[in-house]
């Protein structure tokens, strides 16, 4: 059939062999009319569908993406289907984040018999492509640079955690010490006003372990390359882990993914009064050659620089995590030291997300350019991350299957962060690494704390939190109560 209105979108199907890839050849068979925008892709099942693909469609000229596959209970492979509908359900309510109107994309089940629901799918998908009009295309887009203001209300009174039983915990290590390979923790860095982690083996290394709101890295970072299961059995170590509230969540989450064996690590804990946000601490400072000291009081610290001090109090300079933590203190740790204060209130918007809710389609399109053109591809936000296991394998490197490629363009920037993100889906606890480590300080966070919105919206679910529970993208429900069929 007929072009629509007498012009020809490109749309991008993915069919599933078993089902819908017969549903349209039926309907060919029965010569039902078509528009002819749609370009097919044949895949095994919709299991097989990567979100990387969509992406790639709409970023690289498709103006819609269409998948279909088998209904409900019929997959060919039995489950295929139920662990795509979660899948491209948060792909679907993600993809606004990245500035991509979600109409632009849709999934849906038609079987091989189904030649006429496969003409009414395929002609009112198109109809709502061509009333879209051909998608944004990132050529075309003016970058776009815009902050946040990170301040907010904290859940729970923030300070720099000066009054923290300190020596109790180092006295709890020591006399662990002899049964541990080694013990994470963190020590003063190349000055008093950062920090650098601490591998402790020897109760000297015990001595120079410290506690405050320069301890910004998350320990958890070192635990999947000392005792993950591709660690070589007779190379596996028995470790300790210091961490804050928030660090534990990571160490919770592996092992929830079995990447861990409890047996081998033990966690000590105290509790957490908040972090520096040290990019706006740097920012703040300038350009200095030495941190002469660093002086402490309940509310922040004042550093000296150069012989000039600068005042930095806690509840205007934290780490945007800390705002909203309601988790200081590991709940699942074997030597805990001190109380949890109490938590009042729920948490808010983060900061990054809140300024991109506040924006148009157009202007995160925008955005994301703006930003993504900064990125070195340096890694460092992989390399930081607690939960990306497979940094040795990861695919935004390999050439088989060749997913992404070095290109110098926003296009490729945008895939890596992209996959990057979607790989942590229903498994970031939000510690916030991968943007503290960023050299550029693009907002990374934001992606991920809008999937975690949309995992909590969804499944009713808080990554970290339950060593024995499933992450929600590793299991499926055959009538899942927030995902509903969306008819065409
Ligand atoms: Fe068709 Fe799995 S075989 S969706």
């Amino acid at each position: 059939m007929p072009v629509l209105e007498g012009k020809e979108l490109r749309i991008v199907a993915f069919l599933c062999n078993w089902c819908s890839y017969g549903g349209a050849d039926t309907a060919g068979v029965a010569r039902a009319t078509q528009p002819t925008d749609l370009r097919i892709i044949r895949v095994p099942c919709s299991g097989r569908i990567d979100p990387l693909f969509v992406l790639r469609a709409l970023l690289n000229g498709a103006d819609g993406v269409l998948i279909s596959g088998c209904h409900p209970n019929d997959c060919h492979y039995s489950a295929g289907n139920f662990y795509a509908r979660r899948r491209l359900e948060v792909l679907k309510q993600f993809l606004p984040i990245l500035g991509i109107d979600d109409r632009r994309f849709e999934y849906t089940w038609v079987s091989a018999s189904e030649g006429q629901r496969w003409q009414q799918v395929v002609t009112s998908f198109t109809q709502r492509i061509h009333e879209l009009g051909p998608a944004p295309r990132l050529e075309d887009a003016e970058p776009l640079l815009e902050m946040a203001d990170m301040a907010l209300k904290p859940l729970r009174p923030l300070g720099t955690g000066q009054k923290a039983p300190l020596d109790e915990l180092k006295a709890c290590i020591k006399s662990k010490i002899k049964d541990l390979d080694v013990v994470i923790g963190w020590q003063q860095g190349y000055d008093a006003a950062h920090t650098v982690p601490l591998f402790m083996r020897t109760e000297e290394d015990v001595d120079r372990l410290v506690w405050g709101p320069f301890n910004v890295n998350n320990p958890a970072t070192y635990v999947n390359e000392m005792i993950g299961k591709a660690v070589p059995l007779d190379k596996v170590k028995k470790i300790g882990v210091v961490v804050k509230g928030c660090d534990s969540r990571s160490i919770v989450e592996m092992l929830q993914e079995k990447l861990i064996d409890k047996d081998n690590i033990v966690l000590f804990a105290l509790p957490c009064e908040g972090t520096f946000d040290m990019a706006r601490i740097d920012r703040e400072l300038g350009r200095y050659s030495q941190i002469d000291k660093v002086e402490y009081d309940e509310a922040g610290v004042t550093i000296t620089a150069d012989g000039k001090p600068h005042r930095f109090c806690i509840t205007d300079y934290a780490q945007g995590k800390c705002y909203n933590c309601s988790m200081p203190l590991a709940k699942d740790a074997d030597d805990i030291f001190g109380t949890a204060p109490e938590i009042k209130g729920t948490p808010s918007t983060p900061p990054e997300l809140a300024m991109l809710d506040a924006m148009t389609l157009e202007q995160r399109f925008s955005f994301w350019k703006g930003e993504m053109d900064r990125c070195l591809r340096c890694y460092a936000c992989r390399n930081a991350c607690p939960l990306c296991v497979c940094k040795d394998y990861c695919i935004a490197e390999t050439r088989e299957p060749h997913f992404i490629s070095q290109e110098w363009n926003v296009r490729e920037k945008i895939y890596f962060q992209y996959i990057h993100a979607m790989h942590l889906a229903g498994r970031c606890t939000l510690c916030g690494e991968c943007q503290r480590a960023c050299p550029v300080g693009i907002p990374i966070l934001a992606l991920r704390q809008q999937l975690v919105r949309i995992i909590g919206q969804l499944f009713n679910y808080k990554s970290g939190m339950d060593s024995t529970a499933t992450p929600p993208l590793l299991c499926y429900k055959v009538e899942e109560t927030n995902i509903k069929q969306r008819e065409l």
